[in-house]
C-alpha cells in the first residue's frame, strides 16, 4: 500500500468517496458498498461534514454519521483512514479557529472516533488570516484530535503561502492536497498547483476521479442517464470526451477490465498523486472501480490518454 507522503498513514490506492452516503446510497447500502470496498482491501474513506446536506431533508453529518455506525460495527477502526473537511457546512463556511475547533469536535463525534486521520480545509477562506486557520489546525493535531492535516480546493499561490507560515511557525504542515482532477479535467491542477505540490513533497488526493461518472463510460451520445450528476458529468460528452472514451474502451479491452479501472489508474500515475477518489452507490458499481486496487497501466498507455 502507498504511504500518503511524509506520514505514517498506509493507504490503498483507490479512497472510497463518501457524498454518496446519506444521499444516493441510504444507510444499507452505505453499509454494504463500505463492507465491499473493505473487503476488497481498500482502506481510505474520504468525508466532511457537510455531506450531504444538500439533499433533501438533510442537513449536514449524514455521512460521517454512516461512516461512524459502520466503524462501531468493526474491530478494525486502525486500519482505517477516515479523512474529513470543514468549511463548507451552513453555519460553519468558514476557516475561523472557532469553527475549526468546534467542526472537530462535531465531527468526531459523529464518527465515532477518539481522531481524525487526516483533516482537511475543505475550501481556502481569504476572509480569515491564514496564521489564524493553520495555528487552529495546529492545535488540534497537538491535541491528537487530528493526525495530519491537508488542504482541498487551494490555488497555487495561497498553497505556497500556508507552507510557508506553517514552516515558519512551526505548525502542523499540510501533507496532501485535494484536488479536482481526472482525466476530462486537467487544467486547474496540471502546472502550478502540482509543481507546489510536487516541490513540497505533498500527496494528491483528486476528487471527482471519475469526473461525476463520465469516466466510467455510462454517458454515451443518445443514452440518457438518470442521476443528480447527469447535468453536470454530461457536459463531458463533447469531441474531446468522446476521443478519451475510444482509448479508455480500447484499454479496457486489452485489459479485460473496466473503464473506470483505467480512468483511475491513469490518475493515480500522475506524479504526486497517491489516491484518486471515487464513490459508488452501490456494490455493482463499486466492483468496476475495485479492480483499480491492484491494477497498472504501461507507461506507454498512460502517455497515450495524456495526449488526447
Ligand atoms: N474536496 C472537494 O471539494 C470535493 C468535491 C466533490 C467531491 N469530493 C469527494 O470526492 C468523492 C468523489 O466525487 P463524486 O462522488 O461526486 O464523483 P466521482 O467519483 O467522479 O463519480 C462517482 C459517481 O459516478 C457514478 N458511478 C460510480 N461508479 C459507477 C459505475 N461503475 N457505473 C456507473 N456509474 C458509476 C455514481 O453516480 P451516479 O450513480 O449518481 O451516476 C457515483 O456516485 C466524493 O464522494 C467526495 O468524497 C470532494
Amino acid at each position: 500500500m502507498p504511504i500518503l507522503s511524509t506520514t505514517d498513514l498506509n493507504v490503498s490506492r483507490l479512497c472510497l468517496g463518501g457524498n454518496v452516503f446519506g444521499w444516493t446510497a441510504d444507510e444499507d447500502q452505505s453499509f454494504a458498498v463500505l463492507d465491499a470496498y473493505a473487503a476488497a482491501g481498500g482502506n481510505f474513506i474520504d468525508t466532511a461534514d457537510v455531506y450531504s446536506a444538500w439533499a433533501e431533508g438533510n442537513s449536514g453529518g449524514e455521512s460521517e454519521t454512516i461512516i461512524g455506525k459502520w466503524l462501531a460495527k468493526r474491530s478494525d477502526r486502525d486500519q482505517i483512514v477516515v479523512a474529513t473537511k470543514v468549511g463548507m457546512l451552513a453555519g460553519f463556511n468558514n476557516q475561523k479557529r472557532d469553527t475549526i475547533l468546534t467542526s472537530a469536535e462535531r465531527s468526531l463525534k459523529r464518527l465515532g472516533v477518539d481522531h481524525i486521520d487526516l483533516y482537511y480545509n475543505h475550501l481556502d477562506d481569504p476572509n480569515t488570516p491564514l496564521e489564524e486557520t493553520l495555528a487552529a489546525y495546529d492545535q488540534l493535531v497537538k491535541d491528537g484530535k487530528v493526525r495530519y492535516v491537508a488542504a482541498s480546493n487551494f490555488s497555487a499561490e495561497r498553497l505556497a503561502q500556508a507552507l510557508e507560515i506553517q514552516e515558519r511557525e512551526g505548525f502542523a504542515k499540510f501533507v496532501a492536497l485535494q484536488p479536482e482532477y481526472n482525466l476530462v479535467s486537467r487544467d486547474k491542477f496540471e502546472g502550478d498547483v502540482q509543481d507546489v505540490v510536487a516541490r513540497n513533497g505533498l500527496a494528491t488526493v483528486p476528487y471527482f476521479g471519475l469526473a461525476r461518472g463520465f469516466l466510467t463510460g455510462k454517458y454515451r451520445p443518445g443514452v440518457e442517464v438518470r442521476s443528480p450528476r447527469a447535468g453536470a458529468a454530461s457536459k463531458h460528452l463533447d469531441e474531446h470526451g468522446l476521443q478519451v472514451l475510444e482509448v479508455l474502451d480500447d484499454l479496457a479491452e486489452t485489459h479485460q477490465t473496466t473503464v473506470a479501472a483505467v480512468a483511475l489508474a491513469w490518475l493515480a500515475q500522475q506524479p504526486t498523486v497517491v489516491a484518486p477518489i471515487a464513490s459508488a452507490r452501490t456494490l455493482e458499481q463499486l466492483s468496476d472501480l475495485t479492480p483499480l486496487l491492484d491494477f497498472e497501466l504501461t507507461q506507454a498507455e498512460v502517455d497515450r490518454l495524456s495526449a488526447i
